[in-house]
């Protein structure tokens, strides 16, 4: 059901409290990728320019329900600042009489950063009276964190069950929506998605929702090697997952020709850069753990990828951080840009697929690249999501 959005509200000299995922890194008091700043501004410059007062939520990392300098969104409000261009006020808790006082204070077009959702152990919890008092800070309610849409927490779902004017989703979350939908719903074929990551566990729900849509699904990463032992091939010291060998070789079944696995390795001695390295063909030999796909494997993605006309891909396909085991990931990334100038539309999962696009340079070359990763994977598995499902509906 498609869901109202900031284009559906009238926000002049009302109190709009809003959702974002500013969870970005910081270092020495700075913010280092502000990518998920910058994707909250269209939402947040359409609320303010049409006479907002605009109250802005979001947690940072995870410091457990107290107080900690470290996980302090000051520096988040500052960098907001200076992408808006204007002030941006920040007030140093995100609930009591200090929050009350500087809501109260607001004009019509400023912005106000409180502080992170989960110094207050009652965000995570989704605790009702917590809930209750964020709800009375604003008269709108809108959620624009796609990043932490998969988490029912006090100021992205318990929040709007008690708001008592309307409760939307802003535009980053529009589009995240959007994009993933069709990819996943109404794809132009071949439809080819591609699973990286360490471990099977993670994404067993993904694999299973994806290969009943896809036309190829291409496994690489450490997954791949408790793939390869419910094949019967020797791993050598790989990672492998014991107790979901069993489930792999059910998926291997489920999943018939559709789902590609690595024809060869690139193993190392040990998990570190300059470690002595081999490409192993099929068998991996005792004493060798696998870091990254082999050439082969290179070459048969990218035949596959290249013609694709709807991509999707989440999760490296080797340990990319280190130059010798990179070439799987980067390879695999251009590969995906060369598709998508062709046509294809390519979307990429957050977290580490993301920023290893980023490392490749090739940022602008993908159709989307989602700020959401856990959030990402999830909507992947077919699951909604209740912070969603909450909201206005069209
Ligand atoms: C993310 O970075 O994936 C989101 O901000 C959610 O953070 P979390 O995993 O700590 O809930």
């Amino acid at each position: 059901m498609a869901k109202k959005t900031v284009a559906d509200i009238d926000p002049k000299g009302k109190r709009v409290l809003m959702r974002v995922d500013f969870n970005v890194p910081i270092a020495d008091g700075k913010v280092g990728d502000d990518k998920r700043i910058v994707a909250a501004i269209p939402t947040i410059k359409n609320i303010i320019e049409r006479g907002g007062k605009l109250i802005l939520m979001s947690h940072l990392g995870r410091p457990k329900g107290s107080p900690s300098p470290e996980f302090s969104l000051k520096p988040a409000a500052d960098r907001l600042g200076e992408l808006l261009e204007k002030p941006v006020k920040f007030v140093d808790d995100a609930m009591g009489d200090k929050v009350k006082t500087a809501v109260n204070s607001l004009n019509d077009g400023d912005v106000l950063v409180l502080e992170n959702m989960r110094f207050y152990k009652q965000e995570e919890a989704n605790d009702e009276t917590f809930s209750k008092q964020l709800a009375a800070l604003g008269d709108i309610y809108v959620n624009d964190a796609f990043g932490t849409a998969h988490r029912c927490h006090a100021s992205t779902h318990g929040v709007a069950r008690f708001i008592t004017g309307p409760k939307v989703v802003g535009f980053l979350i529009e589009k995240e929506l959007k994009y993933l939908d069709d990819a996943l719903n109404n794809p132009t074929r071949p439809f080819v998605a591609i699973l990286g990551g360490a471990k099977v566990s993670d994404k067993i729900e993904v694999i299973k929702n994806l290969l009943s849509k896809v036309d190829k699904l291409l496994i690489g990463g450490a997954m791949a090697y408790t793939f390869m032992k419910a094949q019967g091939k020797p791993t050598g010291n790989s990672l492998v997952e014991a107790d979901k060998v069993d489930l792999a070789k059910d998926l291997i079944k489920i999943g018939g020709d559709k789902l590609v696995l690595p024809l060869d390795t690139i193993c190392g001695k040990e998990f570190k850069e300059d470690t002595p390295t081999m490409t192993a063909e099929g068998n991996i030999p005792d004493g060798w753990e696998g870091f990254d796909i082999g050439p082969k494997t290179v070459e048969l993605f990218k035949n596959l990828v290249v013609n694709a006309k709807t991509i999707v891909w989440n999760g490296p396909l080797g340990v990319f951080e280190m130059k010798p085991f990179a070439n799987g990931t980067f390879s695999l990334a251009q590969t995906i840009a060369d598709a998508t100038a062709k046509g294809a539309v390519s979307v990429i999962g957050g977290g580490d697929s993301a920023s290893a696009i980023k490392k490749a340079g090739l940022n602008k070359a993908m159709t989307h690249i989602s700020t959401g990763g856990g959030a990402s994977l999830e909507f992947m598995e077919g699951k909604g999501f209740e912070t969603l499902d909450i909201l206005d509906n069209k």
